[in-house]
């Protein structure tokens, strides 16, 4: 049964190079993990807004070299991306993403974490514009959606912040520990009217 709508971006426009590496500002860029990363990782997800908010945590450095080390496949199969926070030392200071990348209709939801020495600072809010920036003029993409529980009032300044319309609420549509979470809901638009 042929589609009728051509893919808004065809196969390969991520995988076929290789991850990039983001300047945000002196001192503040997006870098592909690396291996060793891990002791980092894990320590970052001893944070228990990190755990509230992403519903996971990290038991032992074998989990976290095989979080670190999950990026390079999904990236060649084009169906999330992360990198690294890196400070002005190349040490990571938080994550921010892709993730739910659909080529074929140019979308991907964003996904975003900093470790707490790092809070407060503005980083959550550059270096999701720096990745919002990329995505729509390096890569393409025509929609990113940012989703995050009603609860989560840090998460939604920075995606005011950062220029995504809040859209909506979608009740109770995700389950943390403590139960069912009303998530709401932002976009922007690479159109630019957000
Ligand atoms: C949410 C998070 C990424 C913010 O990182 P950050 O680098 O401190 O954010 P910024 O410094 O860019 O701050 C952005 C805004 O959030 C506000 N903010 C930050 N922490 C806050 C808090 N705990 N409560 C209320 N507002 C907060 C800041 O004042 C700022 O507001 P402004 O733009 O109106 O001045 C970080 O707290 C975090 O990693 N939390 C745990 C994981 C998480 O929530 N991830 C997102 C899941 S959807």
């Amino acid at each position: 049964m042929p589609l009728l709508v051509a893919p808004a971006l065809p196969a390969g426009t991520l995988g076929a190079q290789d991850q990039p590496r983001l300047p945000v500002r002196p001192g503040l860029a997006l870098r592909p993990w690396r291996l060793d990363d891990a002791t980092a990782v894990r320590a970052a997800f001893d944070c228990p807004a990190i755990q509230r908010w992403h519903v996971r945590r990290l038991d032992s450095d074998d989990e976290a070299r095989a979080w670190v080390a999950q990026w390079a496949g999904r990236w060649r199969d084009e169906t999330a991306a992360s990198w690294a926070i890196a400070d002005a030392d190349d040490r990571p200071v938080g994550q921010v993403g892709l993730r739910g990348v659909e080529l074929a209709e140019a979308s991907a939801q964003v996904s975003y974490w900093v470790v707490p020495a790092a809070r407060g600072r503005g980083v959550a809010t550059e270096v999701l514009l720096a990745l919002t920036g990329w995505s729509f003029t390096r890569v393409g993409l025509h929609r990113l959606a940012l989703e995050h529980s009603t609860a989560n009032v840090a998460s939604c300044r920075v995606a005011t912040g950062a220029g995504f319309t809040a859209e909506g609420v979608a009740r109770a549509s995700v389950r943390h520990a403590d139960g069912w979470h009303d998530m709401h809901r932002h976009a922007r638009l690479a159109t630019g009217s957000q």
